[in-house]
């Protein structure tokens, strides 16, 4: 009885957990909106062949150290002079700016 009152309360958990993280960003979404949206000018994963070289691709830009989700949304909230503006949402935001950091694991290849 009293196994079976903590395995509820730990299946309730995980489900706030899992609701909270879905709220918070969708890097599916993130990648969705990536090929979108970028993949014209940027390489926008792993696989793809590169882009262009005055372009930096997102793997590249998830192996910069100075690049964190805050980062990768305070440079997406504002329009720049050679990016045309997108004026994505702050959701998108957040689920592209997660997408990008998660192409930083597992660790760059070298390339
Ligand atoms: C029209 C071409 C073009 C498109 C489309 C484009 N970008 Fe860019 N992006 C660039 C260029 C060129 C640079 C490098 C020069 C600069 O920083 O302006 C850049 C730079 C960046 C950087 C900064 C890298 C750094 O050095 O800090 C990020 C992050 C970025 N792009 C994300 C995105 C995302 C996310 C999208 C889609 C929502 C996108 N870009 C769509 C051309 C583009």
């Amino acid at each position: 009885m009293r196994i079976r009152a903590v395995l509820s309360v730990s299946y309730v958990v995980c489900g706030l957990l899992m609701a909270g993280a879905a709220a918070a960003q969708d890097i599916g979404n993130g990648e969705s909106i990536s090929r979108q949206w970028c993949a014209n000018c940027h390489q926008v994963d792993r696989s793809s062949p590169r882009g262009s070289d005055a372009v930096p691709s997102f793997p590249a830009i998830a192996r910069m150290p100075s690049t964190t989700e805050m980062s990768l949304a305070a440079f997406l909230s504002s329009s720049h002079g050679r990016m045309p503006d997108y004026s994505l949402t702050r959701q998108e935001i957040r689920d592209v700016s997660a997408y990008i950091v998660s192409l930083r694991d597992p660790p760059a290849t070298g390339r």
